[in-house]
């Protein structure tokens, strides 16, 4: 062994201490520290010949970089949709690192039967029926790419024909039709060889990004029988909206198509009581997009796909050699995602959720939502801001007002404003084609206090603009 890493296997439990100092100095700041940081990381490392050894890594890394790590996975970063790590969560993911398994196959090791009790939670919790056969991959937009290309399996095989064995080759164009794709559902079609163009949008209920289920009975009619995929919104990133997703399963008696549920983080709304009919009819779809470090808040990177055709999935990613065994009844999960050797990322789910509970989660979700529709009230209040949405969930959807239309520019310019006074982050967007900011509280560490900061930061913020 080379003697820098005898030292440190030596040393182990100081190299540990020392990460888990730095982890705790990191987590107690994470109230107050900037939100968000300009990075300015300097000159590209040489490789040194003789290493430094792991303590002397650490530190070095720590003293020059810990300064532009922002709050991101603190109370008021709201850009994006992201969740932070719950203590569970993040205990279990330290364990899945220092033991390192790979979740490829079965008959070495508990693991993959834990990643199965953690889906077999998650069905409890997202109130989805045993039928769904779930996997767990990196993250929704990875999660939207398996779902449709089970999809596509799923809409060739109505024409005797094999995709994932002969290719697209010979075939019609698959129109994906969608109120409001996530982008990620253009470049799972741009990967998947169907064609960011085949992403149609059918129209949406007046003032909502919700599909008018007419639109897509008109959408579907015109197809005269060609199978298409239905990509479904539960939550969309703009306004948390939902499509009636009852309404476009019945659809499916009529019309031959693959329904897609992305329900990144609207799946979440499924622990609690009063939002949970939102997802009323998911479980007609084929297949369910469900982020975990959305808001199960855990760390990067998890998310599920859940489907009811585990043997369509298996004949798009079965990967068969000699050394990796036969498929069998029960194929393991290499044969039903796009990697191979897989991270035990299955573990800080299923610690959570045994942690917190149905009612812990619920309490994040119902919290969030509580905190946005205040938010969504202080600006609606305010001379500088008006709403471009109701609040419907956990998003709050807003920009600039004023005599003049805003701009993209004023909308960057505010966002700059507002990421530099290290209290809060947001993310820009456009919304009816307005230029505009949005607010997104899927954190479980954010509480009512932080909502009159991020307000009092982007008066401020606009203010000075
Ligand atoms: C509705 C929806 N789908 C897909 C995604 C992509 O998620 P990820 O970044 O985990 O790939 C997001 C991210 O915000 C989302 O909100």
């Amino acid at each position: 062994m080379h003697p820098l890493l005898a030292s440190d296997l030596h040393d182990l439990p100081a190299l540990l201490a020392t990460a888990r100092d730095l982890s705790l100095d990191y987590l107690a700041s994470l109230p107050e520290r900037p939100v968000a940081v300009r990075a300015a990381p300097g000159p590209l490392p040489a490789l040194p010949e003789v290493g430094a050894g792991g303590e002397a890594a650490l530190q070095a890394f720590w003293h020059q970089y810990a300064d532009q790590l922002g709050a991101g996975s603190g109370p008021r970063f709201l850009g994006f949709i992201t969740g932070g790590s719950t203590p569970a969560a993040l205990a279990a993911d330290w364990l899945v690192s220092a033991i390192d398994q790979n979740l490829s196959s079965d008959g070495y090791s508990v693991a993959p039967d834990i990643e199965r009790a953690a889906l077999h939670l998650l069905r409890q919790l997202l109130g989805l029926p045993e039928a769904f056969a779930g996997v767990f991959v990196t993250g929704a937009t990875q999660s939207n790419l398996v779902g449709l290309a089970v999809g596509r399996q799923w809409a060739a095989a109505r024409a005797g024909h094999n995709v994932a064995q002969q290719g697209l080759y010979g075939l019609p164009p698959l129109p994906l039709l969608s109120g409001a794709a996530h982008s990620s559902i253009y470049k799972a079609a741009a990967i998947l060889g169907l064609g960011r163009a085949q992403v149609r949008a059918v129209g949406q209920l007046p003032g909502r990004e919700a599909v008018d289920p007419q639109a897509l009975e008109t959408a579907l009619r015109a197809l005269n029988s060609q199978p298409a995929v239905v990509v479904a919104s539960a939550g969309t990133v703009n306004s948390g909206d939902f499509d009636d997703l009852r309404a476009l399963a019945a659809l499916k008696e009529k019309y031959p198509f693959w329904l897609h549920v992305d329900a990144a983080f609207g799946g979440l709304a499924a622990a609690v009581p009063a939002l949970a009919p939102r997802l009323a009819g998911w479980e007609g779809a084929d297949s369910i997009t469900v982020d975990a470090h959305k808001w199960l808040n855990v760390p990067y990177d998890a998310a599920m796909l859940f489907t009811r055709h585990p043997a369509l999935q298996a004949d798009v990613f079965k990967n068969s050699a000699a050394y990796l065994g036969a498929l069998g009844e029960r194929p393991d999960f290499l044969h039903l995602a796009p990697e191979n050797s897989r991270r035990f990322r299955a573990l800080p789910v299923y610690l959570s959720l045994l942690a917190y509970g149905r009612a812990g989660f619920a309490d994040i979700v119902a919290r969030n939502c509580a905190q946005a529709a205040a938010l969504g009230a202080l600006l609606a209040a305010s001379p500088a801001f008006r709403l471009l949405a109701p609040v419907r969930l956990n998003v709050v959807c807003f920009t600039l007002a004023g005599p003049a239309a805003p701009t993209a520019a004023d909308v960057a310019r505010l966002l700059a404003y507002v990421r530099d006074s290290g209290e809060t982050f947001l993310t820009p967007t456009q919304f009816a084609g307005v230029p505009g900011l949005r607010a997104a509280f899927s954190n479980w560490r954010t509480e009512t206090a932080d909502v009159p900061r991020v307000a009092k930061a982007l008066l401020d913020a606009a203010a000075r603009r």
